[in-house]
């Protein structure tokens, strides 16, 4: 029992770091309307949901082993207040601020309704920022930062991040694409939309 809560939050907090990467690849997935494996659309987004959804329940574990391991020296105020940790206070806070970014992508997907769906999308965004905070938190507080499985595990969440990252921001992503084909089509109305800061034709099929 003397390491089983260390080794819980260890390996919850790996876990998640490796369901956020799958749920940021799978958010640009969503995002880009394409049909992976002919899985059906409905299905990219609940993939999306649950690795998402799953992931906070790791890090909620992830949070109360370490709460309670005494060894560990993390405190309530420590998941609320970065840099003040006792350990590795700036790679601890790194964390910190990773828990409130998920807090605020979480609770913005709650309130999606009530917020509307240009609030919930600007909102949605920082969860680009969630990812390398966790990431950064992960290698520079963890007990198994150095070791050759966890810097491989790391290496291969960077290259699918980046991979995905570079697709969402090119040419041939197909919201930029069919983007473009809208302009065409209609720059007054993609005019409107913009001024609006809403997607009115980005994103949907020209001509819908
Ligand atoms: C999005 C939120 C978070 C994610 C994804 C995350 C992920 C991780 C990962 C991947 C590790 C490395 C585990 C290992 O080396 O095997 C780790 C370690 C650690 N995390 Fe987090 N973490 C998060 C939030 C937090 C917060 C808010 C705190 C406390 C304020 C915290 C405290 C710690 C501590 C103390 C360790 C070191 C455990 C050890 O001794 O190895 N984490 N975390």
């Amino acid at each position: 029992m003397d390491t089983a809560l260390w080794d819980f939050s260890r390996a919850t907090g790996v876990v998640a770091l490796v369901l956020l990467t799958v749920s940021l690849c799978l958010g640009i997935t969503v995002r880009s309307r394409t049909r992976p494996a002919g899985l059906p659309q409905y299905g990219v987004t609940a993939l999306h949901k649950s690795a998402s959804l799953t992931a906070t329940g790791l890090i909620g574990v992830h949070l109360i082993t370490l709460l309670l391991d005494s060894q560990a020296k993390v405190n309530l105020t420590d998941l609320l207040i970065p840099f003040l940790g006792a350990r590795h206070p700036f790679w601890q806070g790194l964390g910190t601020l990773a828990l409130e970014v998920l807090g605020l992508v979480v609770l913005s997907g709650l309130a999606r309704r009530r917020l509307g769906e240009r609030a919930f999308r600007w909102l949605h965004l920082t969860s680009y920022a969630l990812w390398p905070l966790a990431l950064l938190h992960g290698l520079g507080n963890g007990t198994d930062a150095r070791t050759p499985w966890m810097l491989s595990l790391c290496a291969v969440c960077t290259i699918a991040v980046l991979a995905a990252g570079w697709w969402r921001l090119g040419p041939s992503f197909p919201v930029a694409r069919r983007s473009a084909a809208a302009r065409l089509q209609h720059p007054e109305a993609l005019r409107t939309a913009d001024a609006l800061g809403g997607e009115a034709l980005v994103g949907q099929p020209v001509g819908q």
